[in-house]
């Protein structure tokens, strides 16, 4: 096996070789002046089972060209099989035709990288209209979830918190890291107005006393799913805040924010970012470890 880290994929790769004790190394991938994408691998991959790490932020669509690319190029070379890892893996959310004539995305990308890869492991999809990912890819596909990691971070380092989930999808983080560790957790109602606009509506009486609320959520986007939820809670009383996302992208300075609204933040390193705190590479390892590629 070895291990290659694709250009979004560096920060967790080469973490997660080492802790396989494979070899690693890094794809050579550019960005030629008019846009288009070169790739190279620096090291041999013939009759290796190929590991590719990418994960799909900032130029979304480099991304997939590259990971596609440097899928073909390792099968050229001669490579026994080709795994992509995505820590996070995007056009999950366009789930559903919501207006007449638009792409179902997920649908589109479940075909194209089933066609290139022998198996794909995925952290924390969002998935929440399409419930099953075996349904939109037809090669093997596997879910790993970081729900251990955030419970164990919680514990080890947040004092009496009340997990609050923003909005019902939520439930399969706030709720199930809650229960794990045996916190007392809620979950919010959001209404998506807009990509930047949500309301939150709390149905329910909150004891919130003076305890840590503590947002469990998989994506962190332009950070206003947060701030409404806490903007909710400070009037029910609420003062100390700290949220815990599997994925940060923080785009429109959400990271600024979030911070300014007194919020801390942590993610896991699925993107790298200033607060991805929580390392979950041994989680990718456990799983390449545990079966044949
Ligand atoms: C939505 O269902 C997701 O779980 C997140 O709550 C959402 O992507 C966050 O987006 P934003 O940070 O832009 O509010």
């Amino acid at each position: 096996m070895i291990i290659i880290g694709c250009s979004r994929g560096k920060h967790i790769a080469g973490k997660i070789a080492k802790k396989l004790n494979k070899p690693y190394s890094e794809l050579n991938a550019k960005r030629f002046p008019d846009g288009e994408i070169y790739v190279r691998f620096m090291k041999n991959v013939k009759g290796k089972d190929v590991v590719l790490v990418q994960s799909f932020y900032g130029y979304i669509n480099d991304c997939v060209v590259e990971a596609i690319f440097a899928a073909e190029t390792a099968r050229e070379l001669g490579a026994k099989s080709v795994t992509l890892v995505a820590p996070y893996f995007a056009y999950l959310r366009q789930d559903s035709r919501f207006n007449p004539g638009e792409c179902i995305s997920i649908k589109v990308i479940g075909k194209l990288f089933s066609r290139y890869f022998d198996k794909i492991i995925v952290i924390d999809p969002h998935l929440h209209r399409q419930t099953k990912l075996k349904d939109l890819f037809s090669t093997k596909i596997d879910k790993l979830t970081t729900n251990p990691y955030i419970a164990d971070y919680i514990k080890k380092n947040i004092k009496n918190p009340l997990i609050v989930g923003p909005d019902w999808e939520s439930y399969k983080w706030a709720q199930r890291v809650a229960e794990k560790i045996g916190y007392p957790f809620v979950i919010l109602n959001k209404k998506r107005l807009s990509g930047r606009k949500v309301k939150i509506t709390i149905n329910k009486k909150i004891d919130i006393g003076n305890k840590n609320i503590v947002f469990v959520d998989d994506i962190i986007s332009t950070g206003h799913t947060i701030l409404e939820a806490a903007k909710k809670l400070k009037r029910l009383g609420a003062e100390k805040f700290c949220c815990i996302a599997v994925h940060g992208l923080f785009v429109e300075h959400a990271l600024e924010k979030l911070r300014k609204a007194k919020i801390n933040v942590i993610t896991t390193n699925t993107i790298p970012n200033k607060v991805s705190k929580i390392d979950v590479s041994g989680l990718v390892a456990e799983k390449l470890s545990n079966k044949r590629v």
